[in-house]
């Protein structure tokens, strides 16, 4: 039966591949639900989000931790300030819940920084997709990154998606080369 949520499958199969010398980015803070699972199984977390509504959410979420640095700007740009290969990223799509809808992650910007991410993982590292497809915009970006993941040296890992219409989408790759 396939009725746990993406991201509490996306955390367990996470709970399994993390390793306390690992290092992760979380390039959509949102909440912090997940830099902080990131932050307590591996060595540092570095967290994107665009909003400050997010990274004050992040901030308090994380506050016991010292692992953890979040940076407000776009994941397209991580590049920029993440300079060592990393173990694991993870996007979790869509827009702040709660908060103003209107603040979404781009198809165009969502495709450039999973790009920035997979440069920055290491070989054996992995990439993970949490996409949503039932608001305005969420399927143009899962169709963009589907076609991007078809011409990765990547192995796609681990899917899944629950039984009913316009369910969010896990995908979990590993960069082979
Ligand atoms: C579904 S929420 C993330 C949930 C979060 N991972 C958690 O555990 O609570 C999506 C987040 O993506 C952020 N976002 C939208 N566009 C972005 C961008 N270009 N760069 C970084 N974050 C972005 C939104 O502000 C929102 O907080």
């Amino acid at each position: 039966m396939n009725k746990d949520n993406i991201n509490t499958v996306a955390h367990r199969w996470l709970n399994s591949y993390l390793k306390p010398e690992h290092i992760c980015i979380d390039a959509t803070c949102g909440n912090g639900n997940d830099t902080l699972f990131l932050a307590q199984r591996s060595s540092k977390v570095y967290g994107f989000d665009i909003q400050q509504q997010a990274i004050e959410n992040t901030q308090k979420r994380c506050e016991k931790m010292t692992n953890v640095e979040l940076f407000q700007m776009s994941h397209d740009l991580m590049e920029d300030v993440v300079h060592e290969s990393v173990d694991c990223v993870i996007f979790n799509f869509g827009y702040l819940p709660k908060a103003d809808p209107s603040i979404i992650t781009l198809p165009h910007t969502s495709l450039k920084a999973v790009k920035s991410a997979m440069n920055l993982l290491r070989v054996g590292g992995v990439l993970v997709l949490c996409c949503y497809v039932g608001h305005p915009g969420g399927q143009e970006e899962t169709d963009q990154i589907d076609e991007w993941i078809l011409h990765q040296k990547a192995e796609l890992l681990f899917t899944y998606r629950q039984d009913r219409p316009a369910a969010p989408i896990l995908k979990i790759l590993k960069k082979d080369a």
